[in-house]
């Protein structure tokens, strides 16, 4: 069926009615909880992902994001239902599906350097299988122009975007593990940026079906990704702001949350929140989308942002030092226990995680590093230098704490100066009351609060 012939209504008749097939290439932390979504609302959902494995258990009804609250049983019951399958067969997807979306992963390497070879793989697939009618999305953050260089591959199949034989957009996934299913269903509205009016309205139309929040549509493709960059840029940029005025802060000795949220009390000012650094495969990576697509522009905020955000990690090192030394203790052969090894809170993720450079930085130092995270095991542990611990089950010297993990929170703090040498705690994360923990007698740190 060509989508590009049906008005709006038409088009969402047939789609509750379970007459269009979707195709979600990747089916990770996003593709998953995007295509059952979409499954529940009544479409004809085939998952592709590369992963065997993946595929294997998807079709059995087991949902390999296990951190995503109500997907296991969406999963299960669109399984069951037979309106989810899926498969490592792209061609076969895209023979069948009237709709494509592109939800895989877009990265950098270490310098920065954008790596979108999955994007253009499955573009590639697309092209294989893509009639006359069809509409392919792309959902992954990607830097602005991408969607666009696509279009020369998607055109081997032997159409022509320009006469209008297959439609083509950017629909940006604005959410977060953990919430993925809530935000997409209508959290946030959805951005859409189309190449024509009629493909515009066909999307408007199936993803006004499933977000409740409504449409933001976008007057061209590459806007509609610059919103999703732009928004990964203003939280790095503000979060490098915050972490400069907590290092301005330490240095005059007074509290930055403090001086923050009250600043927060006038509408003009939202000072983020400092810390040990920014993680996951978003915020820090989008900067250099921005920055790497720049020809005559030099980015100068947002490079400094980043360079200063990464930083942070070496920051919590020295404050470890810092501490130690009032103790008349140096970092030399003392036992730290570094409490988080993903980059946050009930997450098992470790991209640019700040308990990286952290171990690694300590090890350089000639420290003995342990570690411990309700959601990892020795083996990460080992991966990443350190050695695994139970929580309260040594001497520290110091503990360092990278991620905000609920148990970290919780924690006894009674129970864990029982097992410390030294009171010495650097938070990293504003996971603990630092009044509490001063009234136990602990000596705490944190970014913006040095108080020896
Ligand atoms: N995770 C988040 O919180 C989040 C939030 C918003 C946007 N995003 C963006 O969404 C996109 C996807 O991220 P994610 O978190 O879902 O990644 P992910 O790593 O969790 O999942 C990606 C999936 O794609 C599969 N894959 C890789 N290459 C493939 C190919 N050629 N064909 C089919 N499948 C392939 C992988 O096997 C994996 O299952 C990225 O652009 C990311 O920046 C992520």
């Amino acid at each position: 069926m060509s989508m590009l012939n049906l008005s709006m209504e038409e088009f969402k008749n047939e789609f509750k009615a379970g007459k269009i097939t979707v195709a979600v290439y990747g089916q990770g932390k996003m593709g998953l909880p995007l295509a059952n979504i979409f499954a529940e609302a009544g479409a004809n959902v085939i998952g592709v992902d590369i992963c065997e494995e993946v595929v294997n258990n998807l079709n059995k009804g087991i949902n390999h994001i296990t951190e995503e609250p109500f997907l296991s049983e969406l999963v299960a019951k669109n399984v069951k239902n037979g309106t989810y399958h899926a498969t490592t067969d792209g061609k076969s997807a895209a023979e069948q599906a009237d709709i494509m979306i592109i939800l895989v992963p877009t990265l950098t390497d270490e310098k920065g350097n954008i790596k979108l070879l999955p994007v253009y793989n499955v573009a590639e697939i697309i092209s294989n299988g893509l009639k006359k009618g069809n509409i392919v999305i792309t959902e992954a953050t990607m830097p602005p122009s991408t969607t666009e260089s696509l279009i020369p591959i998607l055109e081997k199949s032997g159409l022509k975007l320009t006469n209008g034989d297959f439609g083509l957009a950017h629909a940006p996934e604005r959410t977060m593990t953990g919430t993925a299913l809530r935000d997409i269903k209508g959290q946030y509205p959805k951005i859409i940026g189309a190449n024509d009016a009629k493909t515009l309205e066909i999307l408007c139309g199936m993803y006004e079906t499933i977000n409740s929040a409504g449409i933001v549509s976008i007057s061209s493709i590459k806007g509609a990704e610059a919103v999703k960059v732009f928004e990964g840029v203003y939280r790095d940029v503000n979060i490098g702001l915050a972490n400069e005025l907590a290092l301005w802060c330490e240095e005059h000795n007074v509290e930055a949350l403090e001086v923050f949220s009250s600043a927060n009390t006038q509408p003009y000012c939202h000072i983020h929140t400092p810390g040990a650094g920014v993680g996951g495969h978003c915020i820090p990576v989008y900067p250099w989308f921005v920055i790497n697509s720049s020809k005559e522009l030099n980015p100068r905020i947002i490079k400094t942002a980043r360079e200063l955000n990464d930083y942070m990690a070496y920051h919590m090192v020295e404050l470890t030092i810092k501490g130690l030394n009032s103790f008349e203790k140096s970092l030399k052969n003392a036992k730290i226990l570094v409490l988080g090894l993903t980059f946050r809170g009930g997450v098992k993720e470790f991209m640019k995680s700040a308990a990286i450079p952290i171990i690694a930085e300590l090890n350089k130092w000639d420290a003995d590093v342990y570690t411990f995270d309700p959601l990892c095991n020795a083996d990460d542990a080992e991966r990443f230098g350190a050695k695994w611990v139970e929580l309260e089950s040594n001497k520290w010297d110091a503990v360092i704490i990278t991620s905000d993990h609920l148990e970290f929170k919780n924690m006894n703090l009674d129970n864990l100066k029982d097992n410390m040498t030294i009171p010495l705690i650097i938070d990293g994360r504003n996971t603990i009351n630092p009044v509490i923990a001063r009234e136990k007698g602990f000596t705490y740190l944190s970014v913006g609060n040095y108080k020896l």
